[in-house]
């Protein structure tokens, strides 16, 4: 099985510097907005038509990308019903079969590449690089979670029978999975819940994020075509209600989510209400990460992986980087740098491919930035405040990149969730400390570690203790199947997206004992 995993290959990319490639990508662009995409309840493969609400690309206002019609409470009791129907046959299907058509999907988003990457660009706001990287991640996913079905419930495991029994220990599907996804993937992480789900043998009702409704929806019909049964997948677009009503049903028997810590509580209090199936919640939640840097990191390299780590997707990812500590003795060096490189930061359109930092994905993100920054106006010392060039950011919900020096980790309050880097000083005798002050905001997802003394590494990775450290580089982009993705105590319960044993949270095992 080792070889297994290391022998596997991920998705094949597209050549951005190669000017053909970038320009086939902006006219997919445009040929997506010939392309009128709605996005509404869907179940047992039938649409429920409604008065769609227009959705706006966070880039520009005035694209409206297409129309969502909201699930109702019919609507929810109609999914639930269809999924829990079709969940015999669906687990009933060998898991080789599942795992065909999951490789089908990932076949098919790689030909259709271009025109999901457009319609990320579009509705999320997402630049050219990171749509690219994650219709990648969602290949990927498939693939992977194909794989590991193959391998664990292919077959039952044969256990051994000391007494002349035959013991046997299966993997089954669990039910029927409610799949909560957000929006700042809205492929990738769709695609990823909704494959391991299926892959196990469960059904699935997916709740994508409301920001994100039509990726999710494109992907749905994509996995429809690629065999998976319409019993088998249910969308539901709709707000954080939809997702609520789900959970709260006895029928459901697993929940997917990621987004926000405090959603996943909610979630975790409603699966406990009532007289329901005791139901595994698998949360992906936020970070507060920190990339700690001492006096033998190449300042150069630090800036390189500060500046991508943070503002890389506007800093909408929760494995950015929102605390950057550097020890006192280069800190006013990297400092400077900083401040130079962040100058240098292209703010505008995720269609133009000079864009560095797109938009955040709407208002609501936008205030709640402007909010936190308000608060460090008290206390903090600007590093730099990028400038927004109206002509190319006046359209679209754009939040300028933007680093503050702060003095302390109790500063930080709560994930800040946009490009928005804190800078601190830490003295040699101050690590452990400082270390000690990162775990106490409780959160524990990724970290950064420049050094190139080996025992500082090892030692600042034994106290501080996250779900994926990252040494001499930057901490964001997990790769599927090399970087299992997800985190500890506030930022999660596992198990790990892209991880060998992520499946199986998703699984039921079920022992079987014969006598010969
Ligand atoms: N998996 C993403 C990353 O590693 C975050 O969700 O950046």
């Amino acid at each position: 099985p080792r070889d297994l995993y290391l022998a596997r290959e991920n998705s094949a990319g597209l050549d951005l510097n190669d000017a053909p490639t970038v320009e086939s990508l902006r006219h997919a662009v445009q040929d997506d907005r010939g392309t009128p995409h709605v996005a509404c309840p869907l179940i047992d493969g039938q649409l429920r038509p409604g008065e769609p609400r227009a959705h706006r690309a966070p880039g520009n206002r005035e694209d409206v990308v297409g129309g969502t019609v909201f699930a109702d409470e019919e609507d929810i009791a109609r999914a639930l019903d269809a999924a829990a129907r079709g969940f015999p046959s669906w687990s009933a299907t060998p898991a080789a079969r599942r795992a065909l058509a999951l490789e089908r999907a990932a076949g098919l988003l790689q030909e259709r590449m271009p025109g999901f990457i457009a319609l990320i660009v579009r509705e999320g706001g997402r630049t050219l690089p990171a749509a690219l990287a994650e219709v990648r991640e969602a290949i990927d996913f498939c693939r992977y979670y194909a794989q590991q079905a193959r391998q664990h419930f292919g077959s039952p495991l044969p256990l051994p029978g000391p007494t002349g029994e035959n013991n046997s220990l299966q993997l089954e599907g669990r039910g029927v999975f409610v799949c909560i996804s957000p929006w700042n993937f809205p492929l990738a992480i769709f695609t990823g819940q909704v494959a391991a789900a299926l892959a196990a043998g469960n059904t699935v009702i997916a709740k994508p994020a409301e920001q994100t409704p039509l990726t999710a929806m494109a992907a749905v019909r994509l996995l429809h075509e690629a065999g998976i049964p319409a019993g088998a997948l249910h969308l539901l677009p709709g707000a954080g209600e939809v997702g609520a009503a789900l959970v709260a049903d006895p029928r459901c028997a697993g929940v997917a989510f990621t987004g926000s810590t405090t959603v996943a509580r909610d979630i975790a209090r409603r699966l406990a209400a009532g007289n329901g199936p005791l139901v595994p919640l698998i949360a992906e939640t936020g970070g507060q990460n920190a990339l700690i840097a001492d006096s033998t990191a190449l300042p150069e390299q630090i800036v390189r992986d500060a500046l991508a780590s943070a503002f890389d997707s506007a800093g909408q990812r929760c494995s950015a980087l929102r605390l950057l500590c550097l020890q006192a003795d280069i800190a006013d060096r990297v400092i400077t740098m900083l401040a130079g490189a962040m100058a240098e930061l292209v703010i505008g359109s995720p269609e133009d491919p000079a864009t560095d930092v797109g938009p955040v994905i709407d208002e609501e993100a936008r205030a709640a930035l402007e909010r936190h920054v308000r608060g460090l106006q008290a206390h903090a010392r600007p590093v730099h405040v990028c400038a927004l060039d109206p002509a190319r950011t006046s359209a679209g919900t754009y939040f300028p990149p933007q680093a503050w020096e702060i003095d302390s980790v109790v500063r930080l309050q709560g994930e800040v969730f946009g490009p928005v880097l804190h800078v601190l000083r830490w003295q040699p005798d101050e690590l452990d400390a400082l270390c000690d002050a990162i775990a106490a905001t409780g959160y524990g997802l990724t970290l950064g570690i420049h050094s190139r003394i080996g025992h500082t590494v090892a030692h600042i990775r034994n106290r501080l203790k996250v779900g994926n450290t990252y040494v001499n580089r930057n901490i964001i982009g997990a790769v599927v199947g090399s970087q299992p993705f997800g985190g500890e105590r506030l930022s999660g319960t596992g198990p790990k997206a892209g991880g060998p044993h992520y499946l199986l949270r998703f699984a039921t095992e079920r022992t079987l004992s014969i006598d010969t």
